[in-house]
């Protein structure tokens, strides 16, 4: 004991300490102290393996668990304890800390192991935790918009495609049709889940442990149902955090996509929507503003999410088998990528909760008669013309209205059987908004009744969901 010079987990076979820039470079502390706690939980299950191996007694088994406990409670009450230390990352701050509260026997702990398996086995602890918050999260914002669903339900509005109107729709649909693109993200993210879970403890560096530890054991003591199966790729696989980020994207690219929409919907050519005043703020300048910056923010911070994907992807391409140092680069855009979304899908769900709807705006678009275009050519189909003819005929409809400066409703029956016999008495009494959203009536489709069985389907979904998590 008495050759250490210092603390440091290496350093024997050096003769001078590392240049002052590069230490500082390839520190890790400051980002990877967020895996102390399942850093401790893993030396919990690791010391108990080696007991198992026979290398420590029961006794010292306690007393370290006991030091863990200790050290645990003041990373807990004490912050400035973690934010002040020089440790070089969070191994390093355990071992002292252990050696701190149980001299030499803290040296025992890294018996059979490397830091290279810890890190890897604490990162895809904190992706399993940070995935299951995160499904809460995805979850309680689909049930927000369901919750919008239900409230809303029976408002029309114009449905577009390519911006343009193109056929009426329920509100309601229109707001489940975000919620369901989470509902997806919920299934990613469990992948992510699923792919972390499997324990590296006893890969060692990369080739495993030459002491008789029980790997099953370990994984069993962590809540892991695996173990992973070949030590070389289980110190330098991240795919798992690859996963967590591409569900992240995806949550933050159903999020900007409902941003971009409720942006459009608050601006005063749609007033669709009202934005409420928690997530707007004002102008510096012009006193009538109220913006959707809350909106805007999420939108435009979907860019850093979806470039932690790429900044991964990029720093694995080439990369050597086995651990390589660049690994180190993998957690600092992913426990932002966390962040960031655990904050959007939050303020999120506040603001679809608190919005207002102006059903007035929305039903006046959807009274819109080009809307119901479609709806003729339907008529013309149940008179017997073939579709691609209906088309047509309704086309001409159109351009005749036009060229009157009338809208084509206005066009006496007379006028209509020019261009088609087709059309008869009945014509005009079916032509409505309420008529064109009952007849959407198939599973998935926008009438009423659909609508109503999709809410509830998707409620029991979430709520079910809500059950097993
Ligand atoms: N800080 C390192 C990382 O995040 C931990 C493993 C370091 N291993 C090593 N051989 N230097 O990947």
């Amino acid at each position: 004991m008495s050759e250490r010079k210092d603390d440091k987990l290496w350093g024997g076979r050096f003769d001078r300490g590392p240049d002052r820039v590069f230490d500082e470079f390839q520190r890790s502390f400051s980002f990877d102290c967020r895996l102390l706690p399942y850093e401790l939980a893993v030396n919990r299950a690791w010391t108990r393996a080696l007991e198992g191996a026979g290398i420590l007694t029961a006794a010292e088994v306690e007393q370290v668990h006991n030091a863990l406990d200790r050290i645990d409670d003041q990373i807990q009450t004490n912050p400035d304890w973690v934010a002040k230390s020089d440790a070089e990352d969070l191994h390093h701050f355990t071992e002292k800390a252990l050696v701190e509260e149980l001299g030499p026997l803290g040296w025992k702990v890294h018996t059979g192991r490397s830091r290279n398996e810890l890190v890897a086995t604490d990162f895809r602890l904190y992706v399993m935790e940070s995935s299951a918050a995160m499904q809460r999260r995805a979850a309680a914002l689909a049930g927000a918009l369901a919750d919008q669903a239900q409230a809303q339900f029976g408002v029309p509005m114009a449905g577009m495609t390519h911006m343009q109107h193109a056929q009426p729709i329920l509100l309601s649909h229109f707001l489940l049709a975000h919620a369901e693109a989470f509902t997806r993200d919920l299934a990613r993210l469990r992948h992510a889940a699923e792919s972390a879970d499997a324990c590296v403890m006893g890969s060692g560096a990369l080739s495993g442990c030459s002491f008789a530890i029980d790997r099953q054991a370990i994984a069993r003591e962590l809540g892991f149902s695996r173990i992973t199966a070949n030590s070389l790729d289980a110190v330098s696989d991240r795919d798992f955090a690859l996963d967590y980020l591409f569900a992240l994207g995806g949550i933050a690219t159903h999020l900007s996509r409902l941003a971009e929409d409720s942006v459009l919907f608050a601006s005063q050519e749609f007033a669709y929507a009202i934005l409420p005043d928690e997530y707007a703020t004002g102008s510096s300048l012009m006193p009538q503003k109220k913006n959707p910056d809350a909106w805007e923010l999420i939108r435009g911070k979907t860019g850093r999410i979806t470039a932690a994907l790429f900044a991964l992807f990029t720093t694995l391409k080439g990369l050597p088998t086995s651990y390589q140092r660049d690994l180190q680069e993998d957690k600092e855009p992913l426990f932002a990528a966390h962040d960031q979304v655990a904050a959007m899908t939050e303020i999120a769900a506040g603001a679809i909760r608190a919005t207002r709807f102006n059903e007035e705006r929305l039903r006046a678009a959807a009274a819109n008669p080009a809307l119901l275009a479609t709806e003729v050519a339907d008529y013309l189909v149940h008179k017997g013309v073939p579709f691609r003819q209906a088309h047509d005929l309704v086309g001409k409809v159109l351009r005749e209205a036009e060229r009157r400066g009338i809208s084509w409703t206005a066009l006496p029956l007379e006028e209509l059987q020019k261009i088609s016999p087709a059309f008869a008495a009945d014509f005009s009494k079916g032509l409505n908004v309420e008529a064109a959203l009952a007849a959407k009536n198939v599973p998935g489709g926008t009438s009423p009744e659909a609508v109503r069985a999709a809410i509830i389907e998707l409620q029991n979904r979430l709520s079910k969901r809500g059950a097993s998590a």
